[in-house]
């Protein structure tokens, strides 16, 4: 089953069978092309598309699938209300298109393409102590929904090349160690997030905000700053965090971590340890948001 979506000026090919997907692909691979992916739920922002921009440097042919799932949403989260908007996603993945980047592809399997044998039945994969901290500790089964969605598409696809965000880092580090755990033949390139001009981290989620909401979100990225600028004067991060999670809360968000960690482990860092990144999710309202700061501490304090 092939779709075509027609613009004035170009084509998209959406393919929603991996029949048809494994046909197109081997077509591509015997032809000598480098293929890179790019994984989406879609609502397509400029930070996906920065991903896209990112693949079209670096591959000869760009996939990006758009799969909107189930596994990785608990049942009180937002899957059912999720935004669907494949129409205006395809548009953007268009050549020619404003977005300045294009989609050779889309894969949009339907949830029965993805798991044949209903997602409860389904094998799965899970990636110990890092799936146990910060996010993975607060959403039981999101990271075994994402390496398990993640596996399939690496899979069906086979692609040299496949794109991640700064944005979801802990997402990023567990992909990566998947596919160093399973030997899996693909190189995995990290993007630097996009941020609204005011520091917001782009997310498909901040549509929920209200304006009022959507004026206190940028607390977030404020808090990150100032819990980096503590810790570099050489205030304990503990207590800092501590500190900064308490203003957070007064401004009307509901803190799920505020923390420091060492950025390739996510363990507390040691006093020796350089490398940082500050961890931070929160609520406000129905909306959960969440942001990373990565920094150095230099070695003398
Ligand atoms: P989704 O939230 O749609 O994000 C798809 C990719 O876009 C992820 O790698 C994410 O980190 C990246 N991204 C999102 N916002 C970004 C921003 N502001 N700047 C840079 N990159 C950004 O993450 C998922 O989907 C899913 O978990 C998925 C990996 C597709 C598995 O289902």
């Amino acid at each position: 089953m092939v779709d075509r979506y027609q613009k004035s000026d170009s084509t998209v090919e959406v393919i929603r069978s991996l029949e048809v997907l494994r046909r197109r692909i081997s077509g591509w691979k015997q032809q000598g092309r480098k293929i890179a992916l790019v994984p989406t739920m879609g609502n397509l922002h400029e930070g996906h598309l920065s991903l896209v921009k990112a693949a079209n440097r670096l591959a000869s042919c760009t996939i990006v699938s758009i799969f909107v799932n189930p596994l990785q949403f608990s049942p009180d989260e937002d899957f059912a209300t999720y935004p669907r908007t494949l129409t205006e996603d395809i548009h953007k993945l268009a050549v020619g298109s404003q977005s300045g980047c294009h989609a050779d592809l889309v894969f949009a399997p339907d949830v029965n393409e993805m798991y044949p044998a209903g997602k409860q039945q389904s094998s799965y994969i899970d990636v110990p102590t890092l799936a146990s901290r910060l996010e993975g500790r607060l959403r039981p089964g999101f990271f075994r929904g994402v390496a398990t969605v993640v596996a399939k598409l690496f899979n069906m696809i086979q692609p040299d090349i496949a794109f991640f965000g700064e944005k979801d880092y802990q997402q990023l580090l567990l992909i990566r160690q998947m596919v160093a755990d399973l030997a899996i033949p693909v190189d995995i390139q990290a993007v630097p997030t996009v941020r609204e001009a005011d520091g917001l981290a782009m997310s498909s989620r901040n549509n929920y905000l209200d304006t009022q909401q959507r004026e206190k979100s940028i607390g977030l990225y404020r808090a990150m700053y100032s819990l980096r600028d503590q810790v570099l004067q050489g205030v304990a991060p503990a207590s800092a965090e501590i500190q900064l999670s308490q203003q957070l809360t007064e401004q009307g968000f509901i803190v799920d971590y505020l923390s420091v960690r060492e950025s390739r482990t996510l363990q507390r860092p040691k006093s020796d340890d350089n490398a940082l990144i500050i961890l931070v999710a929160a609520r406000l309202g129905e909306t959960r948001l969440i942001d990373n700061l990565l920094f150095i501490r230099s070695p003398n304090g």
